[in-house]
C-alpha cells in the first residue's frame, strides 16, 4: 500500500477534512492505519499522556526516535509525523537540521512538526524544507511554551494577540510548512487562518472549521482517568474496560478458576 504524502494532505484542503491521530507504538500505529486515519502524529504529549510527566518539555530526541520507529512500523496508509521535542530545535537552525533529519532518517518519520511562528521558528522551518524534511507548523497554545504562556490557556482571545497567531500562520506557510495545527484558539479565529492560508489547518481545540482534526490518543478512546478538557470528545472507554478485565483476571486467579482445563497442555 503506498503511503499519504503532503501533497495528498495539502489537496484535501477544501475538498474531505483531514482526520489525524497521536501514537507512540506499533499495535495503535496499525489500529489507526487500519481505520483509514490520514496522518498519524508521534506527538511529543507522550511526555504527558505515556511518560506520566507534567509536561512536554522533558521528552527527549531518543525517545522521540524510538517512539516514531515503533509507529512507522505499523503505519501501512498514513502519513508518520514526529514532533522535535523541547531544546532540540530552539537553540540552532543546524539543531534543527540534525535532529529533525534524525526523526525522517532512523525514526521513519515522513514529515516532523514544530512549535511557533516566531523569527526564529520561520528560520529554521525554511532551513528543514530547504533540506527536503517536510514541516507542520503548530501555533496557537504551544505546549513546549506552557510556562512563557503562564499555563494551558485558549490563545488568540484578545484582538493583538488574534493578529499575531493569523501573521504567525501567513508567515509559516511562506516559510513552506505544508499545513498548520491550530491549538487552543477560539473558533472564530480559526475560520479566519483557515481562510487566509493555502495549506490545510488541523485543530485541536480549534473548533469546526479547520481542514482537519486531531485528538491524543488516549483522549479520544478514554484511556484517561475520564476528567478530559471541554475540546475533547472520547469516542470510547477503553480504560473503563481495561479496568474490568484486569479485575476479572485477578479473581479468577486469586479463586483459581483460570487457568482452566481448556488453556492447560494436557
Ligand atoms: O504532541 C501532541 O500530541 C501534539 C498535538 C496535541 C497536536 O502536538
Amino acid at each position: 500500500m503506498t503511503h499519504m504524502t503532503i501533497r495528498d494532505l495539502r489537496g484535501m484542503k477544501g475538498q474531505q477534512k483531514i482526520c489525524s491521530v497521536t501514537a507512540y507504538d506499533y499495535p495503535s500505529a496499525r489500529l489507526a492505519d487500519a481505520a483509514g486515519v490520514d496522518l498519524i502524529l508521534v506527538g511529543d504529549s507522550l511526555g504527558t499522556v505515556v511518560q506520566g510527566q507534567p509536561t512536554t518539555l522533558p521528552v527527549t530526541m531518543e525517545q522521540m526516535v524510538y517512539h516514531t520507529q515503533m509507529v512507522a512500523r505499523g503505519a501501512e496508509r498514513a502519513l508518520v509525523m514526529a514532533d522535535i521535542p523541547f531544546m532540540s530545535y530552539q537553540q540552532s537552525v543546524e539543531a534543527a537540521l540534525e535532529n529533525g533529519g534524525r526523526l525522517l532518517a532512523e525514526g521513519g518519520a515522513h514529515a516532523v512538526k514544530l512549535e511557533g511562528g516566531s523569527e526564529a521558528a520561520l528560520e529554521r522551518v525554511e532551513a528543514l524544507v530547504t533540506a527536503g524534511i517536510p514541516v507542520m507548523g503548530h501555533i496557537g497554545l504551544t505546549p513546549q511554551s506552557v510556562h512563557a504562556m503562564g499555563g494551558y490557556r485558549v490563545q488568540g482571545k484578545g484582538a493583538s494577540d488574534a493578529e499575531r497567531i493569523l501573521a504567525e500562520a501567513g508567515a509559516l506557510e511562506r516559510a513552506g510548512a505544508f499545513s498548520l495545527i491550530l491549538e487552543g484558539i477560539p473558533e472564530k479565529l480559526a475560520k479566519q487562518v483557515t481562510e487566509a492560508v493555502t495549506i490545510p489547518t488541523v485543530g485541536i481545540g480549534a473548533g469546526i472549521h479547520c481542514d482537519g482534526q486531531i485528538l491524543v490518543w488516549h483522549d479520544l478512546l478514554g484511556l484517561g482517568d475520564g476528567k478530559y478538557p471541554k475540546f475533547v470528545k472520547p469516542y470510547a472507554h477503553i480504560g473503563r474496560s481495561i479496568k474490568r478485565a484486569l479485575k476479572a483476571y485477578a479473581t479468577e486467579v486469586r479463586d483459581g478458576e483460570f487457568p482452566g482445563p481448556e488453556h492447560t497442555y494436557h
